[in-house]
């Protein structure tokens, strides 16, 4: 039989992860806590602003150790390198930078952080080299990337792999707690319901690749947060943290939407407000707002109104219900980092106990396709039905060319 030590440490990690015959042998956290090098060796793909912030929340947590870097420019990897003692073998760049990473052997898992376009082939490839994924939202920019992603994530549960996605609205026990009572009736019947997403010009460091002629292929993709086609536009990868709370709580999918919305900003392709009116099942609406312009009120927040009662979530604010069963909730303290750490921690004990059923990927697909709805009736200006965009399939295909391999 084998031992740990008799084992390729990464199929040792799938086992410990997957399998209950050596989970019933080896007690992961014996194991693991009386290995000297028993961290989880991490690889970050992505090292821009979020990378860099959550790898210093993986190195917190203390399961893990940060192993490889990838990410386009070598400036990044550099100062992530330099950050994280990662030496310079182990940092690589490149569009194929998170295949070199993954062909390295030296990862157990993997964070990408990376512009949402290349999420689904980058969570994709780590599932097919046996590694665990620690993906950020959005998962995709499109409904085929939403289909990828799905399938990745059922393939890493088959072969006994970790696949979360970091929302962190999802993580937090009032939300948890508020979202469970709308389920169980605690606001009567839900009749309507909406989310909002505003907040001022996002991505200023961004606009100064957009704003200098000729824009290089190079600029384009250090201002990805501007182009539709890298980002999935403001409402899937922003916006997705309203809808996918609205998503949640309603518990489905909506039926069709229209939309509409503009750009006021004269850089990039991203719209900068979108207005969407959702349908869901048994003639619930949803309307949803955004603008990433001006200044004022910024908040990321769902309400959902029922017959007895009303939902309130804020990301930045706070949770409750008011109506005839109360709920007071409370205020959400740095939900941003608590969040993010929380998911860390779960995919820690995940990985180490063997927990690959992959919950979270099935809303987070939800979520990513009513976006991608909203902004189709949006662009188009017409109603547009969940099947219809879903059968049309429509695939984002940015510009690469000029980029290096
Ligand atoms: N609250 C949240 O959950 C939250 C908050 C911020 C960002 N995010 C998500 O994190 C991701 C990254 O956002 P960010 O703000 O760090 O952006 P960023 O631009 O600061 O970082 C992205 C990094 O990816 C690199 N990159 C570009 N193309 C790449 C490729 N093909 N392979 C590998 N690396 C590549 C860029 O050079 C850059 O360093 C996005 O999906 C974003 O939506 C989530």
């Amino acid at each position: 039989m084998h031992t740990p030590h008799a084992l390729n440490r990464r199929q040792f990690l799938r086992n410990a992860s997957g399998s209950a015959v050596s989970l019933a042998v080896i007690k992961p956290g014996s194991v693991w806590s009386s290995q000297a090098n028993s961290r989880i060796r991490l690889g970050l793909i992505g090292c821009g602003s979020r990378g860099v912030w959550i790898a210093d929340l993986f190195q917190e947590h203390g399961g893990y150790e940060i192993t490889a870097l990838a990410d386009y420019f070598p400036e990044r990897t550099l100062a992530a390198g330099e950050k994280f003692s990662i030496p310079a073998h182990r940092r690589f760049t490149g569009l194929s930078a998170f295949q070199k990473l993954l062909d390295s052997g030296t990862v157990d898992a993997v964070a990408i952080e990376s512009p949402p376009y290349f999420h689904p082939l980058q969570a994709q490839a780590a599932v097919e080299a046996g590694v665990h994924v620690f993906l950020a939202k959005p998962i995709a920019v499109d409904v085929p990337g939403c289909n990828t992603v799905a399938e990745s994530a059922e393939k890493a549960t088959q072969r006994n792999l970790v696949f979360l996605v970091d929302f962190q609205t999802r993580t937090d026990p009032f939300y948890r707690e508020a979202v469970k009572r709308v389920h169980y009736g605690e606001i009567g019947q839900v009749v309507c319901a909406e989310a909002a997403y505003h907040d001022g010009p996002t991505w200023y460091k961004q606009s100064e690749y957009l704003k200098k002629q000729p824009v290089s292929a190079e600029d384009r993709l250090r201002a990805w947060g501007l182009d539709r086609l890298l980002s999935g536009d403001v409402i899937t990868e922003q916006n997705i943290h309203a809808l996918d709370v609205a998503t949640w709580a309603l518990d489905a999918h909506p039926l069709h939407a229209v939309g509409s919305g503009g750009q006021y900003r004269k850089y990039g392709t991203c719209w900068d407000h979108f207005s969407v009116l959702y349908q869901f099942p048994d003639g619930v609406d949803l309307t949803f707002h955004s603008k990433q312009l001006g200044q004022g009120h910024a908040d990321i927040l769902c309400r959902i109104y029922g017959s007895e009662g009303t939902l309130h979530t804020d990301y930045f604010g706070s949770v409750s219900i008011r109506g005839n069963l109360p709920y007071k909730g409370g205020e959400m303290v740095n939900l941003y980092r608590r969040g993010a750490a929380t998911n860390i921690a779960d995919f820690h004990q995940a990985v180490l106990t063997g927990r690959c059923a992959n919950t979270t990927v099935a809303p987070s697909v939800r979520s990513n396709l009513t976006t991608i709805l909203g902004r189709m009736a949006a662009y188009r200006q017409t109603k547009v039905a969940w099947e219809e965009m879903l059968s049309s399939a429509e695939k984002f295909e940015p510009d690469l060319s000029g980029l290096n391999p």
